[in-house]
């Protein structure tokens, strides 16, 4: 720390001695104040391979630490030379104020753009956030953080007079940079370039906020521009609208992900927001999600808890495994409604032709039910119900018609006339519920075009004769 302390004050000296004018008229070319510099403690490393070695050594300071820090490198030969040479250096600071490691871009041309300190003891990339420990009380005040990617954009916006940022500096965020941010505020505004790199990198942010049950917003900048070159160009009052304008993440999400309406990019899309749904933390939010995924991709909410749910049973499956083709046709109980209709069928064997004539019979979902009622409709008379009863195996079924039978459910036929009626509208009604249910699953499943057209079919084909019985 100390070391990095030393380096600050060696490379800011270089940045105001006459070999650093030409970087001091970069910087205000960037509209980056000679204040800021000094707040910042903005420096630069000439070029050559010693200036910084030399210097340490000078003032008889250890040359391996300061490797340990990043500052220097060492050849095969065990030589140490200057890491950062002919670059623009922004110090990294801890939440406290600490120097803990240098970033530096090149001034010219040259590769890379920007170098960073390697990770080292006391710095740990995927929690440190630049400019953090001047903004965090902003940002607690304001309950409200914007997180940028660049030195530039972090310098920039603070230029503006918007001072509750922080930025990532182009590592990929963390769940420990969260953690850092929650501690200030739960809300963020993600602020990042607007090209693909930029939303790639929002949106992979905005499924860690969610795990980490943080409200994150998206502002979204005209297209091709970093935040640094929009605030330069159109002034703090623009970049205060544009982040007032941020969209909330559920929105920007479901429009990114499920904007596309047809149904195959439904199935697409709905692949991946399954698992995205499966990772938000907070019951608010999911559900939130849930609801408007469901509202726009057209689908039931059920449908999509149900996916989500299996997939948090066996994360690892959900792409892999094809879908099970008839889960949930063969129930193992039977339901009331299904013990009811044979009931009904049973002690009025007049009603069984006009039941057969319905077809529900084939519409049964509990296999023994089925049987019984086929029987029934085949030979009708051959003994009493309550015999035929009597007969069934031991089970579920056998004792819930048996206490139907006991209690003589309907002693009044024009009641029991209306409550068959019911019970075919019901059944009828749950097995296309069920099957739709089921082509609704495959196709969120779908991964073929043709799948997708035949389950379509499929499903108008399931609506129109919903339709005609119902
Ligand atoms: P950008 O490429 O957007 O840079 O990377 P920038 O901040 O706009 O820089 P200018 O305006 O061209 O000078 C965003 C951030 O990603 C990190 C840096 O922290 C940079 O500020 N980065 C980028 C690297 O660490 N290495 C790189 O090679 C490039
Ligand atoms: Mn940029």
């Amino acid at each position: 720390r100390r070391l990095n302390g030393i380096a600050a004050a060696f490379y800011s000296d270089q940045l105001h001695s006459p070999s650093g004018a030409a970087v001091r008229a970069y910087l205000e070319g960037r509209k980056i104040s000679e204040s800021v510099v000094g707040e910042f403690g903005l420096g630069f490393a000439p070029d050559g391979w010693q200036n910084l070695r030399n210097h340490l050594d000078q003032m008889k300071e250890s040359l391996p630490l300061a490797e340990r820090a990043g500052l220097l490198a060492s050849s095969e030969r065990g030589k140490q030379y200057d890491r950062f040479r002919r670059r623009l250096m922004f110090p990294i600071r801890d939440i406290s104020g600490v120097i803990v490691a240098f970033g530096g871009r090149i001034f010219g041309e040259g590769e890379p753009k920007y170098l960073n300190s390697p990770e080292s003891e006391i710095y740990r990339k995927g929690e440190i956030l630049y400019g953090l420990d001047r903004t965090k009380d902003e940002i607690r005040k304001r309950d409200c953080a914007v997180l940028v990617e660049g030195y530039f954009d972090f310098l920039s916006l603070w230029t503006a007079g918007i001072t509750n940022v922080a930025a990532t500096l182009g590592t990929a965020l963390t769940s420990r940079h969260v953690d850092v941010i929650r501690r200030f505020s739960r809300n963020v505004i993600l602020l990042f370039d607007a090209d693909e790199g930029g939303l790639g990198a929002a949106e992979r942010s905005l499924k860690i906020f969610l795990e980490g049950t943080m409200n994150a917003r998206i502002a979204l900048l005209p297209e091709g521009l970093d935040p640094a070159d929009f605030v330069n160009a159109s002034g703090a009052e623009a970049m205060r609208d544009c982040l007032g304008e941020a969209r909330s993440m559920v929105d920007y999400y479901i429009d990114r992900v499920i904007g596309d309406n047809s149904f195959e990019g439904t199935a697409a899309s709905l692949r991946e927001a399954v698992p995205f749904v499966a990772g938000i933390g907070d019951v608010l939010q999911r559900n939130l999600f849930i609801h408007r995924i469901a509202e726009r991709a057209g689908l039931e909410e059920s449908v999509l808890k149900q996916e989500v749910a299996r997939f948090e049973e066996g994360k690892s499956e959900f792409r892999e495994r094809p879908p099970t083709p008839s889960a949930g046709m063969t129930a193992e109980r039977p339901d009331k409604i299904e013990v009811m209709l044979l009931y009904l069928m049973g002690e009025c064997s007049e009603k069984i032709s006009a039941i057969d004539a319905t077809g529900v019979v084939d519409l049964l979902t509990n296999a023994e039910a089925r049987e019984l009622a086929r029987l029934l409709v085949s030979s009708p008379r051959e003994c009493s119900f309550g015999d035929r009863v009597n007969d069934l195996p031991q089970g579920a079924l056998r004792d819930e018609l048996l206490k139907l039978i006991v209690e003589e459910a309907f002693d009044d036929l024009a009641v029991a006339d209306r409550a068959l009626d019911d019970t075919v509208q019901k059944i009828r009604k749950r097995w296309f519920d069920r099957k739709l249910n089921e082509v609704q699953r495959n196709l969120v499943l779908a991964r073929e075009h043709a799948d997708v057209d035949r389950l379509m079919e499929e499903k108008q084909q399931l609506l129109r004769e919903k339709q005609k019985v119902l």
